[in-house]
């Protein structure tokens, strides 16, 4: 993203004001430790066209090929996962359009410089649909999802939390994000430690509530479930 204004009336309507990649870094080296591990979880509630999300990908995927470039069946899972950790939202369709189609792009150049000729279409197809649930068209400040012009509509923003539990099964449990930010104690909290999140004052806020993921909660307003090879992800639509 070189532009960092796409129209004067984009800026009005929504702030919508792009972060160079200097600053980007900058802000992401405050927090390098966590940017570089495959599984922590980040969620940018304004993430535009992915400026920040994207370089976190590529820091994670820069680790896993570090780790696993040697072995392009351990690549593939550990790739899955960087996929699996990184959330965003944003209010207008094109940003989110834009932000899962470079986010795929960043993911599948560097998958098939590893992997070569052991590439499996099944597993693009699941980082696409990985993508496709992980950054959401809503509202971050009333934690709904919107219409094509951007108004709130009566479904709220919904999140999956993956996690491996069996050699290669991933499972998906997806949350209601309002009960995942609404200070509720029982909430639970699958971007930070224990602690139920706080609802943004503004929709770039919680750029940085990414966090530990060993001890999830136990509660939370859990919305349903899915276990399947990680490749067959999307077998589970919706
Ligand atoms: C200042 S831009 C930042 C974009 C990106 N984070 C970056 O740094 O390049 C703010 C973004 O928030 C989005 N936005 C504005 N209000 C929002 C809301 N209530 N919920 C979600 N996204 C919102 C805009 O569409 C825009 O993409």
């Amino acid at each position: 993203m070189s532009r960092q204004v796409k129209s004067k009336q984009r800026v009005t309507d929504h702030g919508e004001v792009f972060t160079a990649e200097r600053e980007v870094n900058a802000m992401l080296d405050l927090v390098k430790q966590e940017t570089e591990r495959i599984d922590s979880r980040f969620l940018e509630p304004a993430c535009g066209d992915g400026n920040f999300l994207a370089e976190i990908l590529r820091r994670k995927l820069a680790v896993v090929k570090r780790k696993y470039g040697k072995s392009p069946s351990d690549y593939e899972k550990y790739a899955v996962l960087a996929a699996t950790s990184i959330y965003g939202v944003d209010i207008l369709q094109d940003n989110v359009d834009a932000c899962r189609a470079r986010m795929f792009a960043i993911w599948d150049k560097e998958y098939t410089a590893v992997c070569k000729k052991e590439v499996n279409e099944d597993c693009r197809e699941a980082v696409r649909f990985i993508l496709s649930r992980n950054i959401v068209c809503g509202n971050a400040l009333s934690l709904k999802k919107v219409d094509a012009s951007g108004k709130d509509i009566n479904e709220p923003i919904v999140f999956s939390e993956w996690a491996f539990v069996t050699g290669f099964n991933l499972q998906r449990s997806d949350y209601t994000f309002d009960k995942l930010l609404a200070g509720d104690e029982k909430g639970r909290d699958i971007f930070g430690s224990g602690k139920p999140m706080k609802k943004p004052d503004t929709a770039q806020q919680t750029l940085f509530d990414r966090l530990e993921t060993e001890k999830p909660n136990d509660e939370g307003e859990f919305v349903k479930k899915y276990i399947s090879h990680y490749r067959r992800v999307q077998d589970h639509g919706g």
